[in-house]
């Protein structure tokens, strides 16, 4: 709900537990007047009255007891007296960077806009959510922000992003151009980001907020392995289950900065939005920049509160097509079971195992195109290498088993040694004149140009449209350096990155439009690219190249701190690490599937894995729609972890233990969250009946089990 209080100014947007108040002051400032539980209509006037003073800070001579720099600005800009971190620069044709935004009017509607070209939150009607608009004017450049803001009334997310529009009569420059910009009156936080690198995604950093800037970001051209473009800020003390937490989200795959910075009055700015190094947007007159979306979250139930409300917002309202809801094949894929290495013959042996087993699809991954035996060369050539693979035959053989088939490509990247590279040499990423850097042997190819897209989309095309193909994985491989495009005018060279990012999703959206039954799942090097921006186009993402279930521990449980288990593509592997069960318990969490040779298996492990795919269509629709709760984290407790996923109505959960590290017998009365105090549930294994309060107050008695390292244990509890 959106409400508009005349006499005092004041814009509330309310999701079912908070609330965030805009005040529109004298001479036009907007401010950020509050965020957080949600409040009551009355006396918000008070809120406008707390501004501290400020000295030394330049005020409009108009408005001289008003000071930006002291006041918690909605959309705060360059070169007015507001010396923090700013989220509007606009370089105008005098060659200068002031900028300063005024309120000029606003509107409420119901529903959400799309943003053209853009992934977004989405909402299935519009009585779901409501929509409000604030158009904001700098008089002197005559650059126009509307800022965009939806509140659902199913969730407690808000979602902004700026549509800036040139209405001057002069050409500008966008220098940082953010979505969101959010002050708090307080600097008792912990700043909590997901770093990593490949094989070792999104692991949990938690750091105590200090005077000045601190934040992430990345220059990479994609959101990165190295850090998420999600962080939170969690009240000091808080925890899983307790304190004020706020968490921030970019809907977008690209550079990104989420920076927050405390200031003298130890107030706290949080901004995000696309990265300013390398970027730069020029604006004639007449002509828009959209921002990609922000997603903004607060909870006063902890982490684990937050990490609910994401799950369920981008459950509902981003994670879109067919697989949102229909049961999703269990797949096995052939990159770790046999690499480049493989022919008609030996897929079809892995289908005919697999099926034995009860997995639904087969998935052949990196080399079935071009001349690629290893990854040096063919990226690029989207075509089947017919000396390797008769695929018609395969897929009609695979299919005849009643299995699903799937497909890799990686259709932003060129070899050096393809075809198309041969051919179109100035379609790679490159600077006329430096030797383009390499990594993994290939190169970016230049998707920012239609033509570009055009062809390698055509490729796609030519063999999706020939053969029944039911699923496609979607990889990314490297960073992007030498950034720059040759079909761009010098003075656009700084739109590159943005543009790069936009041709993707233009490509996967054809994809997915084009073949909406597609079970769509993406990929960078494992997890290099796992953001909501992704999510908009595939309901899955392969979370990491470490199949290593210890280690999977730490991603998975860093992975959910604001995506979905829905999302998280999870695959038992052959790591000897653990044995099958753990490897198995663990990839539960997640899409579920295996990657490794079937012919391979012992007997026993056989027998193993068929249990896991019994469980995994037992607890499907558990895991999918329930609430997950984090009840031991990896970062807490070097020994065991634990997680749960609660049923909507309570009446079901399955919580899974994974030793991590032996320790002499340690009393483990693991507390239970999310059940029913006064329901009682009977654990399936044991017939052992506990009242929910038992379970979440005294804890369930898990001394000793599992006992060994890398072991594991699940508890299905049922409430009568
Ligand atoms: C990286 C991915 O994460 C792997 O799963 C696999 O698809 C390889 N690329 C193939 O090159």
């Amino acid at each position: 709900m959106i409400t508009y209080n005349e006499p005092i100014r004041t814009i509330k947007l309310d999701t079912p537990h908070t609330s965030y108040v805009l005040g529109v002051l004298d001479g036009g400032f907007l401010l950020n007047l509050y965020y957080g539980r949600r409040l009551p209509d009355d006396d918000l006037w008070s809120l406008s009255n707390r501004l501290p003073s400020a000295s030394f800070s330049p005020s409009d001579p108009e408005y001289p007891h008003f000071s930006q720099d002291a006041s918690p600005m909605e959309y705060p800009t360059n070169g007015r007296g507001d010396f923090r971190v700013s989220a509007l620069s606009v370089r105008c044709a005098d060659g200068n960077s002031v900028t300063d935004m005024r309120y000029v009017s606003h509107r409420v509607f119901p529903g959400k806009p799309d943003l053209p070209g853009l992934p977004h939150l989405y909402a299935a009607d519009d009585s779901l959510c409501d929509t409000l608009e604030v158009t904001m004017r700098d008089p002197y450049t005559g650059v126009e922000a509307v800022l965009v803001y939806t509140v659902f009334n199913d969730c407690d997310a808000i979602s902004k992003h700026v549509r800036l529009t040139n209405r001057g009569e002069l050409p500008v420059k966008l220098e940082r151009a953010l979505s969101s910009c959010v002050d708090l009156p307080s600097m008792k936080y912990d700043l909590i980001t997901l770093w990593g690198r490949h094989a070792k995604e999104r692991q949990f950093e938690r750091r105590p907020l200090a005077h000045g800037l601190q934040g992430i970001r990345s220059k990479r051209g994609s959101s990165s392995h190295n850090q998420n473009p999600f962080a939170a800020l969690a009240e000091t003390g808080a925890t899983e289950t307790t304190g004020e937490v706020y968490g921030f989200n970019l809907v977008y795959s690209g550079n990104f900065t989420l920076t927050a910075e405390v200031d003298h009055n130890a107030t706290t700015r949080v901004v995000m939005g696309i990265e300013p190094t390398d970027f730069c947007w020029a604006l004639a007159p007449g002509e828009s920049f959209v921002t990609p979306e922000a997603v903004h979250v607060f909870s006063a139930e902890g982490l684990g509160g937050m990490s609910r409300v994401f799950h369920r917002c981008y459950g509902e309202h981003l994670i879109r097509g067919r697989w949102k809801t229909e049961k999703r094949p269990l797949l096995i894929n052939s990159w770790e079971a046999a690499y480049f290495d493989f022919d008609t013959e030996k897929l079809i042996s892995f289908a005919a195992r697999a099926k034995e087993l009860g997995i639904g699809m087969l998935v052949m991954d990196d080399g079935w195109f071009g001349k690629r035996n290893n990854d040096k060369s063919s990226l690029g050539d989207w075509f089947v290498n017919e000396d390797k693979l008769d695929l018609g035959r395969l897929i009609d053989t695979v299919h005849g088993m009643g299995l699903k088939f799937g497909i890799w490509y990686e259709p932003e990247m060129i070899s050096p040694d393809s075809e198309l590279y041969r051919e179109h040499p100035d379609w790679c990423v490159h600077v006329p004149g430096r030797t383009p850097s390499i990594a993994r042997h290939q190169y970016v190819l230049d998707v920012s140009r239609e033509d570009v897209r055009e062809n390698v989309f055509g490729q796609i095309r030519a063999v999706m449209g020939r053969y029944p193909i039911d699923y496609v994985k979607w990889d990314f491989n490297r960073n992007i350096s030498e950034a720059a495009s040759a079909t761009l005018p010098a003075e656009r060279q700084g739109e590159f990155f943005h543009r790069f990012v936009l041709g993707t999703y233009e490509l996967q959206d054809r994809l997915i439009r084009e073949f909406p039954d597609l079970l769509f799942e993406n990929c960078s090097g494992g997890g290099g690219r796992f953001d909501p921006g992704m999510l908009y186009y595939s309901p899955q993402i392969w979370a990491s190249d470490n199949t290593d279930p210890i280690e999977r521990l730490n991603i998975q449980f860093g992975t959910s701190l604001c995506y979905p288990a829905s999302s998280v593509g999870a695959h038992v592997s052959a790591c000897t690490r653990t044995g099958y069960r753990t490897k198995g318990d663990v990839a539960l969490w997640g899409t579920f599937g295996y990657e490794l040779d079937p012919n391979k298996l012992s007997d026993g492990d056989r027998e193993i894995v068929k249990e896991q795919i019994a469980e995994y269509h037992k607890y499907y629709d558990l895991i999918r729609g329930g609430d997950l709760f984090r009840l031991i984290c990896p970062w807490d407790d070097p020994f065991v972890c634990a997680w749960s996923f609660v049923s909507r109505d309570k009446r079901e959960a399955l919580v899974t233990l994974v030793r991590t590290l032996r320790q002499e017998e340690t009393l483990l009365h693991l507390k239970l969250q999310g059940l029913r105090p006064d329901a009682i549930y009977t654990v399936e294994e044991t017939g052992e009946k506990y009242s929910g309060a038992l379970l979440m107050y005294a804890g369930l008695e898990m001394t000793g089990n599992p006992w060994d390292d890398g072991e594991s244990c699940k508890v299905h509890l049922i409430a009568e």
